[in-house]
């Protein structure tokens, strides 16, 4: 969110007589600036509350005389007359007593008549239900670029007058720190850019690199997620040529021209089909093709036995997820992933998280793009296949004869196997009717034949072990047919 978006929306809650709002947030300091900010363009004034120091007028130093006292400082704000935005730091915590509730319920009826506003803040604001009723929760996303960019020009500057670094990055190197800090709160930002400038007197290249660990470092400790870095990223898909086209044309959907004429950004795909065709392999070779790091959605450890603790764990997982953007975010076998045992097991969790999950879809601002991969159709809820939820649907089929002779290359060059001294066209048409998991699996069988036969790969080896393979598409045939039937003319193919 930009800093100005921020700033418009606390001045149209004020302006519409909310006595109180509350934020749940770290980032003190970055309210008390956006407040500011706030207070000045509607030329209010602006106070300042803590326990240790009382009531300030912003700018200035003195407190009010003995509002450091909870009670007293309720008592000294239903007194005042001027229209003003009070920061109240940490002050939900008092409200446990009776006699401060019932104070601040009275401060908050005057203040929503008379347009001032008190902005409750602290990492968690708890508040009895009576005052919850009068107060607007308001959620502030971590800072955008906009202010990013400041706090990264702000501590360079101070560090580059103290004559204590050097910057070596020129201003595209800076938009990509830019780019790299996001997700972080400004102080983390702050921390950051000092550290990596401070390390060796100079801030080159090297400190997008550390920011971006720093990042992954924190995905990796969550255990909510999986984290595959781009240079680790060799994987290899044969086929799927419609699909791969998509996906070059959406990738310019990320481009900065697309951004200039306010695009919507590519939000995801789902890949639904026949077993060991590939679905899996898919998520990641998207990820390496446009050389972003891809994170997986862990299934297993979203869940708890806590009630709530897993939709907690999901939110993380996702502002996790959003840190690293641009990022490519999978969720394998989402059927499962979102309703393990079923979709009414748990109480309702899955339904409830798969619908939090296709709202943040629809509206996610970062550059997040999910590929979701499903088996059984029979269990997603008819929601997530509706139009306008993913960019598109695709339906993974058992490889075409093309397709098998590229996935026959890739594993047999993955086994130092060199494609041209086999016979592609026989193999080909033997394996008609095969997954490229069972390819793949044909080509390590046969290997291992030939090792403990002492003889090199050949194509009759790789044959006889091909004649041996009853693939799935026969052994289970009327599953096959009945996925075929539900996909055809609903979703794209991939080939
Ligand atoms: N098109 C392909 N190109 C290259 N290798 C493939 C292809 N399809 C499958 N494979 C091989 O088969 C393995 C299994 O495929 P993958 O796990 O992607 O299938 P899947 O569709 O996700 O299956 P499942 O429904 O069982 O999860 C891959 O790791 C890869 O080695
Ligand atoms: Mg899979």
């Amino acid at each position: 969110m930009s800093l100005s978006t921020s700033i418009h929306d606390i001045k149209t809650l004020v302006l519409s007589f909310h006595g109180i709002i509350a934020m749940e947030t770290v980032e003190e300091n970055r309210v008390f600036s956006l407040l500011q900010s706030t207070a000045l363009e509607l030329r209010m004034p602006f106070f300042e509350w803590s326990i240790t120091r009382g009531l300030v007028r912003v700018p200035g130093k003195t407190s009010m005389y003995g509002t450091s006292e909870p009670m007293n400082l309720l008592s000294s704000l239903q007194q005042m007359d001027t229209q003003a935005i009070f920061l109240l730091k940490d002050f939900a915590r008092f409200t446990t007593d009776n006699i401060v509730a019932r104070q601040l319920r009275e401060v908050s009826q005057r203040f929503s008549k008379n347009r001032s506003t008190l902005v409750l803040t602290g990492e968690a604001v708890h508040l009895p239900p009576e005052i919850e009723h009068n107060v607007v929760y308001y959620h502030l996303e971590l800072p955008g670029r906009e202010e990013l960019r400041k706090v990264l020009d702000t501590v360079l500057h101070s560090l580059v007058q103290a004559n204590r670094i050097e910057i070596q990055l020129d201003a595209r190197g800076r938009e990509e720190l830019v780019t790299a800090l996001s997700g972080m709160t400004l102080n983390q930002a702050r921390q950051t850019i000092a550290f990596a400038a401070l390390k060796d007197g100079k801030l080159t290249e090297q400190a997008i690199k550390d920011v971006l660990e720093r990042k992954a470092q924190a995905i990796r400790e969550s255990g909510l997620l999986e984290y595959f870095p781009v240079e680790d990223n060799r994987f290899q898909l044969g086929g799927f040529a419609r699909l791969k086209k998509w996906l070059q044309r959406a990738q310019t959907g990320f481009s900065r021209e697309a951004q200039a004429l306010n695009l919507p950004a590519p939000r995801g795909i789902l890949l639904v089909g026949v077993q060991g065709c590939g679905k899996s392999l898919a998520a990641k070779v998207i990820a390496r093709e446009w050389t972003v790091p891809l994170v997986k959605l862990d299934a297993g450890r979203l869940f708890d036995k806590y009630i709530g603790e897993s939709e907690r764990n999901f939110r993380k997982a996702i502002a996790l997820a959003e840190s690293m953007a641009p990022v490519v975010l999978w969720i394998d076998e989402i059927e499962k992933t979102m309703a393990p045992g079923g979709s009414e097991a748990d109480g309702g969790l899955g339904r409830r998280m798969f619908g939090s999950f296709l709202t943040w879809l629809q509206e996610k601002q970062q550059e997040v793009f999910v590929v979701a991969t499903a088996n059984d159709l029979s269990i997603l809820p008819p929601e997530a296949l509706r139009k306008g939820r993913f960019d598109e649907i695709f339906f993974v089929d058992l490889p075409n004869a093309e397709e098998r002779e590229a996935i026959v290359r890739i594993h047999l060059k993955l086994r130092r196997q060199d494609p041209q001294q086999f016979d592609l066209q026989r193999l080909v048409e033997a394996t008609e009717g095969f997954s490229g998991a069972e390819i793949e699996q044909v080509v390590i069988a046969a290997l291992y034949r030939g090792l403990h036969l002492k003889k090199s790969l050949d194509t009759e080896l790789l044959l006889k072990e091909i004649g041996e393979t009853v693939p799935l598409s026969i052994s289970r045939r009327e599953d096959l047919q009945r996925l075929r039937e539900r996909a055809r003319g609903r979703f794209v193919r991939v080939n």
